[in-house]
């Protein structure tokens, strides 16, 4: 059924491939993504013809799939091959030889009018030759051609990877197959596959055949956010998992590719699928049932029980005969302690080892895998909690909470691979645009992705060398199907490629962006429907020196103009050409269009400003908000005439984790003051809690205040609005006192974590 499948899908895309073809072949540069280190244009052309050969070298000819689908889509070719040289006018000739001294996986590339050389120190090397020559190939006129270029070429980092979730959603064997194709393209070496989490265990393991009938499925799934409450379920038994079979077919299948393949199995915690099969396992005995909504969930392996450790033994045992790489991640993250606080064995466990706490029995636990792995000649990799409690030796730090962890591992001599959320996390909103569908939350539009630099400016050169690399994780709680999968990892995924592979000095947004957009169609031939929203007009909203809101509008997309209207009306190309930034001066609805050659394109902007009298004024925060997402940096957030939007990824939203938040705002003189309001975000499946009490306080002189407002229960899910009309009043400084939940409470998610508080816009009347 696959094999059919397949061969439809190249059919559909030869058939495609013309049309696209004439639309790339309009780009003269040859743009090719990731960056080559050094390139030139020697003005030849080098035009395939049924007789054009390829002379391996010895190379396996199995490496040269990828090549030869590539050219047998796009112009029905098949390359002759030859082993050893033949005299052949129009030839590629692929020279494994190390005379350029280029590090792994670099090649030297010459395109001529009568051949194409690829030369490199390794197999790798020629493969990535062969990638580059995909990319500069042209097909117009019925001619296959390639345009005379000198690369040479290397690495930035050895370790360049994607992470796939398969538990929350699995997708088929082909599409697995052809993202490795796209990784390969963009010169990622590194697929890593994350089998197992709460929401199903995705890896067929013959010793433990409830991981097949019971781990593997779940009863039903979430609807929508996680954030939307009461939770919603369709109702379906959802799962499956990959046959031994088809995970061998895979790993042989990147390799041909130049891709290892990594597989995740989690522990200690995300655990809930393979204790849903084996209860014994945990802390409580269960029963448990496989997750069916997202998160991280408190019953974790208990590692005090040996058959924890058989049982995760055993499944290890055969895990390494599938996957031949030399990294096994065993995941490391999220993982509550509360199970284990409260758990005889675990308890027993840290009395035994004299465990001074819960952190270090996790830290006892990956270390004792890590020695089992170790006795089969592999290496542990873990997320950036596995520092926790002291880290295991020679174990690989994948730091995802933020850089932190990744350096303090490279000042403990430990490799890393940088894969901070914030930055290059697929599942994270690309656009603000309030149609675009649903995500996790966050914001990693392709420039924000773009400008990541993997290795943290407070690393000295000697710790800068344990940053192996860099990787892009693609958790699909929000991505169900394909199309939605290739709509989160296109483009972006060609930011990370860059970032991972060309020299920093070599990286420029405005060229990586345009270089996008000419491989739109390449993408599209191999059937990918990537996000083209980058282009898409954006803003910044800043205070004016006569403190009005001041709208900056600004779209990457060359050649195009943007049209507004403040006056809620919708834009023509008739409308005003946005030129330099807006004032605004009343409460206005602004729209916006970009248009290009007359012709309108992209989504329409749209904004909502409401002035009103703390508008632009100096607002005093007592509180430091935290770090992250909602540290805006400067308060004029919350007197700028927008309001945050229960996306909360949007900038608009100031948060202070586990404070109390007070603020003074000052009017400039005193007046008369009927209403005060602000806006919170009460989303407890974000652990965003509203504040127990709200209290509003005015004065005239700034000393004495006089409480006007207070509040202490409140309700509702998502944005609050606390506001009040108060007995006419005069004042020049209001006072905001918002007390946190603090600690969040047992039974909620999060439960003993610190509770955000998230506060926008004080509206003042
Ligand atoms: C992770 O994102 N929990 C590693
Ligand atoms: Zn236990």
């Amino acid at each position: 059924m696959i094999v059919i499948k397949r061969v439809v899908f190249y059919l559909l895309m030869a058939w495609c491939s013309v049309a696209a073809q004439a639309v790339y072949a309009q780009q003269t540069a040859v743009n090719i993504i990731p960056q080559p280190d050094h390139i030139a244009d020697n003005g030849q052309t080098f035009t395939f013809k049924p007789s054009t050969a390829i002379l391996l070298n010895g190379m396996p000819v199995n490496n040269l799939h990828f090549f030869n689908s590539y050219l047998k889509q796009v112009a029905n070719l098949r390359l002759k091959v030859y082993n050893r040289a033949a005299l052949n006018p129009n030839q590629i000739r692929l020279r494994l030889d190390n005379k350029f001294d280029l590090p792994a996986e670099g090649y030297h590339l010459k395109v001529t009018v009568d051949s194409i050389v690829i030369i490199a120190g390794s197999r790798s090397g020629l493969f990535y030759g062969l990638q580059t020559l995909v990319q500069a190939t042209r097909y117009k006129g019925k001619k296959l051609s390639v345009p005379g270029i000198e690369i040479k070429d290397k690495p930035r980092f050895s370790y360049r990877g994607m992470h796939l979730d398969v538990s929350r959603h699995m997708f088929p064997v082909n599409a697995i197959k052809k993202w490795i194709d796209l990784l390969a393209l963009y010169k990622i070496n590194t697929f890593h596959w994350h089998l197992t989490d709460d929401q199903g265990w995705r890896i067929e393991i013959k010793s433990m055949p409830r991981l097949q009938t019971v781990a593997a499925y779940r009863n039903e799934t979430l609807i929508g956010h996680k954030k939307e409450v009461p939770h919603q379920f369709d109702g379906k038994r959802y799962g499956g998992y990959y046959t031994q079979q088809e995970a061998r077919d895979i790993v042989q299948y990147a390799k041909d590719r130049h891709i290892t393949v990594v597989p995740e199995i989690e522990m200690p915690g995300h655990a809930t699928a393979a204790l849903a099969a084996y209860p014994a396992l945990g802390c409580t005995g269960g029963p448990y049932a496989t997750a069916t909504y997202w998160g991280v969930f408190n019953d974790v392996y208990c590692a005090g029980n040996e058959q924890t450790f058989s049982f995760l033994e055993k499944v290890l045992d055969e895990v390494v005969e599938i996957f031949p790489s030399e990294y096994i991640h065993i995941g490391g993250d999220e993982c509550p302690k509360d199970r284990w606080k409260a758990c005889p064995k675990c308890q027993q466990r840290m009395k035994e080892l004299q465990l001074g706490n819960e952190h270090e029995l996790q830290s006892y636990f990956i270390k004792r895998i890590s020695n089992y792995l170790a006795g089969k000649k592999r290496r542990i990799i873990g997320w950036d909690e596995i520092l926790e409690g002291g880290l295991t030796p020679g174990a690989t730090v994948m730091s995802w909470t933020g850089e932190e962890g990744g350096i303090k591992a490279a000042q403990q001599q430990h490799d890393v691979i940088m894969t901070p959320e914030k930055y290059v996390y697929l599942d994270y909103y690309q656009s603000l645009h309030p149609t675009e569908p649903v995500a996790a939350g966050g914001y990693t539009p392709l420039k924000k992705i773009y400008s990541y630099e993997p290795v943290p400016a407070v690393l000295n050169s000697q710790e800068s060398n344990f940053i192996k690399g860099v990787q892009a994780n693609v958790w699909t709680e929000y991505m169900p199907t394909v199309i939605k999968a290739e709509y989160m990892m296109f483009p972006r995924l060609l930011a990370l490629a860059e970032m991972a592979w060309s020299a920093k000095e070599e990286r420029s947004y405005p060229k990586f962006v345009n270089k996008v957009r000419s491989q739109l169609p390449l993408l599209k031939q191999f059937g990918i429907k990537a996000a083209d929203n980058f282009d898409e007009i954006t803003d910044t909203v800043e205070i004016s020196a006569g403190g009005l809101p001041m709208l900056k509008l600004r779209s990457t997309l060359p050649g195009a103009s943007i049209h507004y209207t403040t006056n809620g009306t919708a834009v023509t190309s008739g409308s005003e050409v946005y030129t330099s930034p807006v004032n605004i001066k009343n409460t206005a609805k602004v729209n916006a269009s970009l248009f290009l050659n007359g012709k309108r394109v992209q989504r329409n902007y749209q904004k909502s400003f409401t002035i009103h009298k703390a508008v632009g004024k100096p607002v005093t925060l007592q509180s430091v908000p935290s770090g992250g997402s909602y540290n805006p940096g400067n308060t004029n957030i919350l007197v700028n005439g927008l309001f945050g939007t229960d996306r909360y990824n949007d900038n608009q939203w100031l948060g202070l984790s586990g404070q109390d938040f007070l603020a003074v705002i000052d009017l400039g003189a005193v007046q008369a003051v009927r209403q005060i309001g602000t806006h919170f975000l009460n989303y407890h499946w974000q652990k965003m809690w509203a504040p127990q009490k709200v209290v509003y306080a005015v004065s005239t002189d700034g000393k004495s205040y006089r409480q006007v407002f207070e509040q202490s229960h409140f309700t509702g899910n998502g944005i609050l609005t606390i506001g009040t009309s108060i007995p006419s009043a005069r004042a020049r400084y209001i006072k905001i006192t918002a007390t946190n939940q603090g600690i969040i409470p047992a039974g909620e998610y999060g439960a003993g974590g610190k509770a955000w508080l998230l506060v926008d816009e004080f509206i003042v009347n």
